[in-house]
């Protein structure tokens, strides 16, 4: 601290982070603002990824609930729990678009959409930053990581990633044009490289997109210690070189490293890196400071925030976790469970109550006694009548005993309900924590087959930080509900769902592969010349021994598992029991300035009131480069009474149907178009429409 303070009087430091003491960082700021010869307050910046003290789900979970307000509502009470603390910025949202489940980052990413991430960074941006970051309470946001980090190859964190331009912007840049016109103050620039230049070296992402093009007039932090890192990548010989690449490139500061204090002033002297590269940077940094109110009002005095953990805070984390958990299946409407002459309860596996690994990954501040477990809340609901009986079964989730499975398999056989919970430990998943098999670790699966054994419904609530291949337990168990990583309160809404106190409504924002082999799996694919269908698509058990390879009537899939996933983007099921209908639009034609409404009938024939989710998909047939065989266009999330009917509208304007093409112009083009609504981007029901 002493060399901090030091080095802050002489006005060599502008910002600090990790750090979360109030009175400490009070200290700092004072010295900052009352001894150093600028007077310029501090920046300090935490990941708070999804909740300080109260953890919200992952954001892999949040985006599961396909709702703008809960992901808002979430980031908001994060700002102001870690504005208590005197933090002022934090290093999300994370918004890499990621088509890899064997990446462990995922769990921080909103999904493989990137309108869904669009949408939710946007969210996230306005939850952290309010409509006034100088207001108490709100913190800076940094859009991460610029850009492409989510195809990281083969899934393996800080791995290559090559992206032609028109997939960078199709997909990859728009969550972040999205987070700029949302106003967020910072950017960080990726670990990875990107097409041969790294993304801290990259000036076609910092100067061309960013400042050019979207006219960004925030900061961009560099990843920790990403510029000197720019030695390792082999893209420069040494550390001088790296802060002359990284400073023309346009990456105003450097986190952690020293390349810059050390380099950029003999680079300014010898000429190479001009005067006004500096005062750029140094005016994009101090914008935000001024953005932040941080000249007015240096000092953080808590008594004037909330109270960590208070109400709002449990409400928020409550919400987010009931609608990002999905119902993946529900054979025989074995869920939910009645309370009703309910006498005992078996709950088995290694999350049922476990605190910690509620939580998820990148919970540096996160509360596990904040947490309430599964178990817990369990207890809470079916009260004291019941007999609600624990048996963890497996010390971790990696676990290869099978000690106790037997004891496991007395107590399911003796109790009137079981739960499995399964999954992954919340460090398995998150930064350098890839998977190559993302199936469930441990004996986990040898578990299920064990209880299956007594045949009892079996119910698995899975707690992961990504999509996982199931495939080997999925017809082993009755239901499933992907809880993703929930955060503090996943226990009560876990339970609230596990008695039908509430219906499941997230869908998934990942798809989930039948195997790891087929990775990247994504709905939003292109057709290919030769698109699969059931009938063409023989698996390897039905090619007739001593077959001659040809080349007539072959088709894109794999032998051994098909074309489609396991559980498709958008899927989630209900307790109610959801019909579409009536699809429409509002005219076979519609030119450019207009707009189309498409609507349908969205019915509940069951007899729960639920949400749900619907969703627009549309595809574009003829592009002057190829579109995606379905793409996300809008979603609603929407309360249906049983035996109700409501009618769902999506409007949209040409510029909805835009993307970049041949000539790398974002346009709309004329043609038709398809557009399905319906309740997963597997939905059938289908209309047409023309742009003209
Ligand atoms: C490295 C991670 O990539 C980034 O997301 C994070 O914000 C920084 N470390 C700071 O902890």
């Amino acid at each position: 601290l002493e060399v901090v303070t030091r080095q802050l009087r002489e006005g060599r430091i502008g910002s600090v982070l990790n750090q979360v003491n109030v009175d400490v960082l009070n200290e700092l700021q004072r010295v900052a603002v009352e001894e150093s010869r600028l007077g310029i307050p501090l920046l300090v910046g935490r990941d708070v990824i999804h909740g300080f003290k109260t953890v919200m789900p992952i954001p892999l979970g949040q985006a599961a609930s396909f709702n703008p307000d809960v992901v808002r509502d979430g980031a908001r009470v994060a700002a102001r729990e870690a504005a208590t603390a005197g933090i002022n910025w934090t290093f999300a949202p994370m918004i890499d678009v990621s088509r890899d489940p064997r990446w462990g980052r995922i769990a921080e990413s909103l999904g493989e959409d990137p309108y869904l991430a669009s949408m939710l960074a946007a969210a996230m941006v306005n939850g952290y930053q309010g409509d006034d970051l100088s207001a108490i309470g709100t913190i800076a946001a940094c859009a991460k990581h610029f850009a492409g980090y989510g195809e990281s190859e083969s899934g393996r964190d800080y791995a290559t990633t090559n992206i032609p331009e028109n997939e960078l912007r199709n997909v990859h840049l728009r969550p972040f044009k999205a987070a700029v016109d949302a106003g967020v103050a910072t950017l960080m620039a990726s670990f990875s490289d990107l097409d041969g230049i790294p993304a801290s070296a990259n000036e076609f992402l910092m100067r061309q997109v960013l400042r050019d093009e979207w006219k960004f007039d925030g900061f961009v932090v560099s990843d920790w210690d990403s510029i000197r890192q720019l030695s390792i990548h082999g893209l420069t010989a040494n550390d001088r070189e790296s802060a002359y690449e990284a400073a023309t490139a346009g990456v105003d500061m450097e986190m952690h490293g020293n390349a810059y204090s050390n380099n950029l002033e003999q680079l300014i002297t010898d000429g190479r890196v001009s005067i006004d590269i500096v005062d750029t940077a140094v005016a994009n940094i101090l914008r935000a400071k001024f953005r932040l109110g941080l000249f007015d009002h240096p000092y953080t005095h808590p008594e004037k925030l909330p109270a960590i953990g208070d109400d709002d805070a449990f409400d928020a984390a409550r919400q987010a976790a009931l609608q990002s958990v999905v119902l993946l299946k529900n054979d025989r409407q074995v869920l939910p469970l009645s309370a009703d002459g309910l006498e005992s309860v078996a709950l088995i596996g290694p999350l049922g109550d476990a605190p910690y690994e509620q939580l998820g990954t990148w919970i540096f501040d996160g509360d596990p006694e904040l947490s309430i477990t599964p178990m817990h809340a369990i207890h809470d609901l079916v009260g004291r009548d019941v007999d609600v009986r624990y048996v963890r079964a497996m010390e971790t989730s990696r676990s290869h005993s099978v000690d106790g499975f037997d004891e496991a398999v007395a107590v399911a056989r003796d109790s009137d309900a079981v739960v499995l919970f399964l999954g992954e430990e919340s460090i398995l998943s998150g930064e350098a924590h890839s998977r190559a098999d993302i199936s469930l670790p441990g004996a986990q699966a040898e578990l299920v087959k064990r209880i299956r054994s007594t045949g009892r419904p079996v119910i698995a609530v899975i707690q992961a930080g990504r999509p996982l291949t199931l495939s080997n337990i999925v017809d082993e168990v009755d239901a499933i509900l992907f809880a993703w990583h929930p955060g503090t309160m996943g226990g009560p809404a876990i339970a609230d769902l596990l008695f039908g106190l509430e219906s499941p409504s997230g869908k998934l924002p990942s798809t989930f592969p039948r195997m790891v082999g087929q990775v990247p799996i994504y709905y939003a694919q292109g057709n290919t010349g030769k698109p699969a269908t059931p009938e063409k698509a023989m698996l390897i058990d039905d090619i007739p021994v001593g077959a001659q390879q040809t080349s007539v009537g072959n088709v894109s899939y794999h032998l051994d598992a098909g074309f489609t996933p396991l559980f498709a983007f958008g899927h989630g099921l209900s307790y109610a029991d959801f019909r579409y209908d009536q699809i429409a639009v509002s005219s076979a034609e519609f030119e450019l300035g207009g707009t189309v409404t498409i609507s349908a009938d969205l019915s509940n024939d069951g007899d729960v009131a639920a949400d749900e989710v619907v969703q627009l998909y549309i595809r574009d047939l003829a592009g002057s480069v190829t579109r995606p065989i379905r793409e996300l266009k809008g979603f609603q999330r929407v309360r249906v009474e049983p035996g109700q009917t409501i009618r769902v509208e999506f409007q949209l304007e040409a510029d909805d149907l835009a993307f970049y093409g041949r000539d790398m112009t974002r346009a709309a083009e004329p043609g038709q178009f398809h557009a399905w609504i319906g309740g997963s981007s597997e939905a059938q029901l289908r209309t047409s429409f023309r742009l003209v």
